[in-house]
């Protein structure tokens, strides 16, 4: 029979039997998948496992402090943070296409993980041998399901380490749902804001920021996006949403007033969506009233917002995302 604690006790097991003596990397994303992949691995193998986050300074408000901390003190998980954020803006200055900037992100996160990896190869020697991923099963499925036996090989160009690592994969979520990822989360004693978080992209702010990725930029929609977020969850809509992304349209200016001055500012766009599976999605009917708050925190608080619209278009034909 299913219950929480008998997956946990389950996979504890296996994870065991299948590391042994070894050890692992985790990278953590900032999501509920790898998160609560890590604390699995971390609750059958303790300190065997090292956590890798690659802090891209492309998260959302106070996210990276989560993991930092609270992940860490809910786990005792031993982390690995790179900050790699001026890396990350360096590669993407100048840069306005989309899916450009999906490449360079991906690109370079790459490159930082891998990085990580060796020098924690280095650190700890061969016996790091397995890397965790947090896939569930609908990417199992999705995928034509694969054994998770699979190696990943990890290429590099650093001096005086074989050119290819090759890694298990420890894959703990793989019989699970997204709901009961969470419930697992849970039981393992993550903080609420980790397992209840709602989808976010790999690729962070800089795919909601409509015009090139600047610091200013990313702190003036990070507030934004922090002051909706507080409102959606004061208004008790976190679960009605499936998620609401705030887009900075940093190449739009418009003209407003403020106090007694005229202003010449940027609007944001709200993206509030409810969906099942994020394949097709319907704008949510906010209440006027959560709405009117958002816009009225948003534009006193912000300096440089002067406007806040909202987006009231269903996938298809709009994606959720707007890069
Ligand atoms: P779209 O914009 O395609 O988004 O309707 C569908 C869902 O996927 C998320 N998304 C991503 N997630 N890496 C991710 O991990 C990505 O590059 C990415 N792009 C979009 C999006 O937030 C939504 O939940």
């Amino acid at each position: 029979n299913w219950t929480t604690t008998n997956v946990v006790e389950e996979q504890v097991a296996l994870i065991r039997e299948q590391v042994g003596d070894k050890r692992a990397i985790c990278g953590l994303s900032g999501g509920v998948d790898s998160a609560v992949a890590a604390a699995l691995v971390q609750k059958a193998i303790g300190s065997q496992l090292t956590c890798v986050y690659v802090d891209h300074g492309l998260m959302r408000k106070g996210e990276t402090e989560q993991v930092e901390k609270d992940f860490v003190a809910a786990t005792g998980a031993k982390l690995k943070v790179v900050d790699a954020e001026k890396r990350f803006l360096d590669a993407l200055a100048g840069v306005s296409d989309p899916e450009q900037k999906r490449k360079i992100i991906g690109r370079e996160f790459i490159r930082v993980f891998e990085q990580a990896q060796l020098e924690i190869l280095q650190e700890e020697g061969p016996e790091v041998a397995f890397l965790v991923q947090g896939t569930l099963y609908p990417d199992v499925v999705e995928s034509g399901g694969g054994t998770g036996t699979a190696n990943i090989k990890s290429h590099h160009n650093v001096g005086g380490l074989p050119d290819d690592i090759e890694f298990q994969l420890v894959e703990p979520l793989r019989q699970l749902f997204k709901d009961e990822v969470r419930m697992v989360g849970q039981e393992l004693g993550l903080p609420e804001e980790i397992v209840q978080r709602q989808p976010f992209p790999g690729p962070g702010l800089g795919i909601r920021i409509v015009g090139e990725v600047t610091k200013d930029r990313l702190d003036l929609l990070r507030e934004a996006d922090a002051i909706a977020r507080e409102e959606l969850t004061a208004a008790g809509l976190d679960r009605e949403i499936w998620q609401c992304p705030v887009v900075l349209l940093a190449d739009v200016r418009s003209v407003g007033v403020q106090g007694d001055g005229r202003t010449y500012g940027h609007p944001v766009v709200l993206r509030p969506v409810s969906s099942e599976d994020a394949m097709t999605a319907d704008w949510s009917r906010l209440p006027y009233e959560t709405l009117a708050k958002i816009s009225t925190r948003i534009t006193n608080e912000v300096a440089d917002v002067n406007r806040v619209v909202l987006d009231v278009t269903s996938k298809p034909p709009g994606t959720i995302e707007w890069e």
